[in-house]
């Protein structure tokens, strides 16, 4: 993945507990790295290592850090830093989530190399929706399902959000239904 990705997994850690556990790990994870390029493509396995390296390092569930890191990555990453292509998104939370299945088009003008997620949204209501998520990758629903909360919280729209799994075309995935 783009070094963005870990860029935001070092940020996240340093703004909520400080560079020594950054550096802790950082070595508990045995990655030779110095300092992640953001437009530079490193393997999953950067990634994941850091992800899964932090949570046993910090002693919590690796579901619980990376829901922390998709909440990050919206309301610290996006806002902060690509704040243009969060604005362009939508203007609230229910627009934003259907207009999900094309944010990563733009993206990937600036990005060539991204292996983006696929999105598809269905059974929208007055007041749901149901966000299905397909990928190359696996061990990312919780992923997702700090960005949807990060997404609530960005719009300020309480929201509920169950996990399920459905099969579409023979494809299984995970799908989020979503109320509010
Ligand atoms: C401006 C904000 C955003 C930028 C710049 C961005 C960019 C990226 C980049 C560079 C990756 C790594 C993939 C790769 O390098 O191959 C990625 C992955 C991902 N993004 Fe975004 N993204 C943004 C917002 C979002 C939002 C709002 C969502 C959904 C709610 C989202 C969902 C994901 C997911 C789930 C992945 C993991 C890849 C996978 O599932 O295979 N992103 N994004």
């Amino acid at each position: 993945m783009y070094g963005l990705v870990n860029k935001a997994i070092q940020d996240l850690i340093v703004s909520t507990y400080d560079q020594t556990a950054w550096e802790r790990i950082k070595t508990h994870s045995k990655i030779t790295e110095d300092i992640f390029i953001g437009n530079l493509v490193y393997d999953d396995s950067v990634t994941f290592g850091l992800a899964v390296s932090a949570a046993e390092v910090l002693n919590i569930p690796l579901n619980n850090f990376l829901e922390k890191l998709g909440e990050f990555w919206v309301l610290d990453t996006g806002l902060k830093h690509y704040n243009h292509y969060m604005t362009a998104g939508g203007s609230n939370f229910k627009d934003f989530i259907i207009n999900l299945p094309h944010f990563h088009t733009r993206i990937q003008l600036v990005f060539k190399e991204i292996q983006p997620p696929e999105f598809e949204i269905t059974d929208i209501t007055e007041n749901s929706l149901t966000v299905h998520y397909y990928s190359t990758r696996t061990g990312l629903t919780h992923f997702v399902y700090g960005l949807l909360n990060g997404l609530g919280i960005m719009f300020k729209q309480k929201i509920n959000i169950k996990i399920g799994e459905s099969t579409n075309n023979n494809i299984k995935h995970d799908v989020f239904y979503i109320n509010w």
